[in-house]
């Protein structure tokens, strides 16, 4: 069957409703609040997600749209909005019509670069050093940008010592100041490991030994150590002879974790092996003596129909539908012993912790709640005890999703959960957007102000939230 580029765009539910791409770059004051927001707390929240800034003209996947940053910035009590573009180098070669790239619909012949695909740094977003960068889940060089404006400033190198990329859910540690991160790709070295201190020098790097290329999302880091993923989604073998990016489940592959000391050469790992799985994100890792403990929501079984009315884009709609249960692995550095132990069974993922204590033991951390819908949205926030795997739940309004929320702590914060919840939300029916500030210690009541935005905020992927000490300047 053939479909017209009007048809395919319009089969896909990631170009429509929610989803659809905004065409303006805005800033807006003095926005209208419902409530009063709390002159407690001070810091931005960044959402990061793709946003095509052109039609496009053939398959599209969700996952290829251009990189787009909103912001929203509170400080004594009033509230700022931002939008813009990800300018990173291919943005700007697509705009002057010199990119060659093609998207994950697109077969990608790779051409000696491990980067096949437009980098469009849509994925996740971090602070780290004062300023932000975006990340992309394919590993790019990192893009960075001015937290206060959103304008883009360059796309990083570490003062050109960064030997090939950075993948998406590299870590900042608040503590050290260090931003440790992983890079993999389709050519050998498959994988790498390497920390860049908190003025932004690269201090480390090194190489990790893998079986094959791999396709990891997610690292997690403990105080002393990174922990790294072997999961068993691989390439096939047409994929790895023709170069090209195509990946498929091995089903006869274990799921391994590889703990790593922060400073340690890639011999030093240890590897802990467990039934294979499949994890996008994790949700904190620390260390318990001689135990690592890591949580992380594992995705299992869709047992979905394929959307067949979605056309071609029944199998991508399938993919996305996110299934994943909080899940917990220990592993012990002694005897080498590692234990799985599912927490709960409800499906939950986009999680997200008080951001200080990155690698730290934490009680608390939030989850983008999934209602049974075809396509990826949330329908509230849950908020988890780890220690015993309870969640209280906040409901957005009927017709309300979601985006990846943050948690913000108040001012000289008392606990671990001492501050509030923010998260973009926008009415499907009406595509009106809004920021939701809800106090996390009393996370299922109404939230404690909402601010009306002047702008859709469409459905996208990862959040960061930085708190007014880690602007470089204070003028926004
Ligand atoms: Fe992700």
């Amino acid at each position: 069957m053939s479909y017209e580029n009007e048809n395919l765009n319009n089969l896909n539910p990631y170009l429509q409703g929610p989803y659809a791409p905004v065409d303006t770059e805005i800033e807006a004051h003095q926005l209208e609040v419902v409530g009063e927001i709390p002159t407690d707390f001070g810091g931005a929240y960044f959402r990061n997600g793709p946003n095509p800034a052109k039609q496009p003209s053939g398959l599209h996947h969700w996952f290829d749209g251009d990189g787009m940053l909103h912001a929203i910035h509170f400080e004594d009590g009033q509230a700022s909005y931002r939008n813009r573009f990800i300018q990173s180098n291919d943005y700007l070669a697509d705009n002057s019509g010199t990119l060659q790239k093609a998207g994950i619909f697109s077969p990608a012949q790779a051409d000696g670069s491990s980067t096949v695909y437009k980098n469009t740094a849509n994925t996740d977003v971090v602070m780290h050093n004062g300023e932000l960068m975006a990340l992309w889940y394919i590993s790019g060089k990192p893009v960075r940008l001015d937290a206060k404006t959103l304008s883009t400033l360059r796309e990083d190198d570490f003062g050109g010592k960064l030997p090939n990329n950075v993948s998406a859910h590299s870590k900042v540690d608040m503590q050290t100041g260090e931003f440790l991160f992983f890079d993999y790709g389709l050519y050998d070295p498959w994988y790498s490991f390497g920390v860049v201190d908190r003025k932004n020098n690269l201090t480390h790097f090194t190489q990790i030994e893998l079986p094959g290329p791999r396709l990891p999302h997610d690292m997690a880091i403990t105080e002393n150590y990174a922990i790294l993923m072997d999961l068993p989604i691989v390439f096939t073998e047409q994929g790895l002879r023709h170069k090209v990016w195509s990946i498929h489940a091995d089903p006869a592959l274990p799921t391994r974790f590889g703990v790593l000391p922060r400073k340690g050469d890639g011999g030093q790992i240890k590897w802990f092996e467990f039934p294979g799985c499949y994890i996008y994100h994790v949700i904190n890792a620390w260390e318990e003596g001689d135990n690592i403990v890591l949580y992380c929501c594992k995705m299992v079984e869709n047992g979905r129909r394929l959307p067949i009315e979605y056309g071609p884009y029944a199998p991508m709609v399938n993919v996305l539908a996110l299934r994943a249960v909080v899940t917990k692995w220990t592993m012990n550095l002694k005897t080498g012993v590692g234990r799985e132990q599912q927490i709960d069974d409800t499906i939950s993922e986009f999680p997200v912790i008080n951001l200080g204590l990155t690698g730290r033991q934490t009680r608390h951390s939030y989850h983008g709640a999934i209602p049974d819908t075809e396509t990826q949205m949330f329908d509230g926030i849950l908020k988890y005890d780890l220690t015993d795997g309870s969640y209280k739940r906040h409901i957005f309004d009927k017709n309300v999703c979601g985006s990846e929320p943050a948690f913000a702590p108040r001012f000289n914060a008392k606990s671990e959960d001492d501050g509030y919840v923010v998260s973009f939300v926008t009415d499907i029916s009406t595509r009106q957007s809004r920021v939701l500030i809800i106090d996390a210690q009393n996370i299922e009541g109404r939230p404690v102000a909402e601010v009306c935005l002047p702008q859709c905020v469409p459905l996208g992927f990862h959040g960061t939230w930085a708190n007014l000490d880690e602007f470089q300047s204070s003028a926004y």
